[in-house]
């Protein structure tokens, strides 16, 4: 087992960071106690994608979890190194097959999360492509080659995804945020799992979940990007494949709301047992492998 504080897969000379917060929280003493997100500057850039002279980007979608996966690598690297954020058991043939026409090299399978809506694609490629490394972070306590926290930079060729601990959805929950820097995607973009989705965010009630937590986490970790950053979650119900900061800033019809607001909202949910949660936790806690491991046992 392996944690480490910079993933190098080539030589790391790294940037310093610009947390830069543009958005304040303004707080409306109105009678609906209601917290408002003031723009500090409302003419805001909306871009469709991130651009860099090195990042080549796909999101790619399952369709019995609604799950994304999302495939990045550093197309201008001699190796061009790769890897996958939360993908599906499914559709490992499906994205490895992709990663294979494109010519890239897999290096890391990484997960925001413990899933409990599908099983991971991490065990099983790591199966089928020798070398690739999985990744979650270690408060999930699930297995994985690598372990991650708060403040880590995962390293694929020129490029990097820095580690923000965002809990609250499941105690182990991170989203993953390109850095400034040259030759970095701008806007950034954050893989955010299931802590932000477009227009909602994740349950609570389960995992070592927390309405509480959720709401600090993105208020602190999510909301104090730079308002073009692009939202990339982990699911999405209805269609949707991409927000920005700003607009979930705005428009997020729960975590616009002050925090009792909020956590009321959660608590009233009334959200069905979820269907695969007895299968996939427990799969996803051992990077998806146990069907394999209990065959071979
Ligand atoms: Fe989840």
């Amino acid at each position: 087992m392996l944690r480490l504080r910079c993933l190098l897969l080539t030589g790391c000379s790294f940037l310093p960071l610009k947390h830069q917060s543009l958005l304040s929280p303004i707080v409306s003493c109105s009678s609906s106690s209601s917290v408002r997100w003031k723009m500090e500057s409302m003419s805001y850039t909306t871009r469709s994608s991130s651009s860099s002279p090195k990042l080549l980007f796909r999101q790619l979608f399952e369709k019995e979890s609604s799950t994304y996966t999302y495939l990045l690598a550093d197309a201008s690297h001699p190796d061009k190194p790769a890897l996958l954020v939360d993908p599906v058991d499914r559709t490992v043939d499906r994205d490895l097959s992709l990663v294979n026409d494109l010519g890239l090299k897999l290096v890391y399978a990484i997960n925001t999360h413990v899933h409990a809506d599908h099983v991971t694609g991490s065990g099983l490629i790591k199966t089928k492509v020798p070398g690739v490394k999985s990744i979650i972070s270690k408060a999930s306590k699930a297995s994985a080659d690598i372990f991650v926290e708060a403040g880590d930079k995962i390293q694929f060729g020129d490029l990097y995804l820095e580690v923000r601990a965002t809990p609250g959805h499941t105690v182990g929950c991170v989203t993953y945020v390109t850095v400034d820097g040259p030759d970095q995607p701008q806007p950034r973009m954050a893989f955010t799992g299931d802590t932000l989705l477009i227009r909602g965010c994740g349950r609570t009630d389960f995992q070592g979940g927390s309405s509480e937590q959720l709401y600090e986490s993105v208020h602190s970790q999510i909301f104090t990007l730079p308002k073009d950053t692009f939202i990339y979650p982990a699911h999405d119900y209805k269609g949707f494949t991409v927000s920005t900061v700003g607009e979930e800033v705005l428009y997020n019809p729960r975590l616009t709301k002050d925090e009792e607001t909020f956590k009321s909202i959660m608590e009233n949910l009334k959200l069905a047992y979820p269907k695969m949660i007895d299968v996939a936790v427990p799969a996803n806690m051992v990077c998806g492998l146990q069907d394999l491991e209990s065959k071979a046992a």
